[in-house]
């Protein structure tokens, strides 16, 4: 089914983290000397884009799946996914992951990004009425745009720190 407008913008945001599984696992096994830069970028990822991605999901996204009791379980097992993808970003942040473990985490979490597209998606657009996921999309943008205002003011905020 073709992707519903106001899923988009976490649609957009799935192909970004697809790549970069994509590419974790073209080159895995991944090289000792590699490991380092790898960790860095996926640290990266999080910060600028999927740590707000998860945040919109968990707020605003899967509060309105679970209206659906067919979806309760899924998004159970989508929040479960979060909880154990969030600790491996940080172990990223921390540059303490192994290549298997870089490997293990890209499956899981192209595994749960076809998950949300292939089943929550899907479903959504079929159960929800062009209302509630006009009302879906806005809540999302609002989100979503919040966190990116949040994440870079601090930025902007540093640079115009008089120098000492
Ligand atoms: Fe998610
Ligand atoms: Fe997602």
């Amino acid at each position: 089914m073709l992707r519903d407008q106001n899923l988009i913008p976490l649609s957009r945001q799935h192909q970004h983290a697809l790549a970069l599984c994509v590419r974790i696992d073209r080159a895995s096994p991944l090289r000792d000397a590699d490991l380092a830069a790898w960790q860095k970028e996926i640290a990266e990822h999080f910060r600028t884009e999927i740590g707000i991605h998860f945040a919109a999901e968990e707020q605003v996204l899967f509060p309105a799946a679970r209206r659906f009791e067919e979806l309760v379980s899924l998004v159970e097992e989508l929040l479960a996914d979060h909880v154990w993808l969030r600790r491996r970003f940080a172990r990223a942040g921390a540059c303490d992951m192994s290549a298997k473990d870089l490997s293990v985490f890209a499956q899981r979490l192209s595994g749960h990004i076809r998950k949300e597209e292939r089943q929550l998606f899907e479903r959504l657009q079929q159960l929800m009425t062009p209302a509630e996921l006009a009302g879906l999309g806005k809540g999302l943008e609002t989100a979503l745009n919040d966190a990116v205002r949040t994440c870079i003011l601090p930025t902007a905020a540093t640079k115009l720190q008089p120098r000492e």
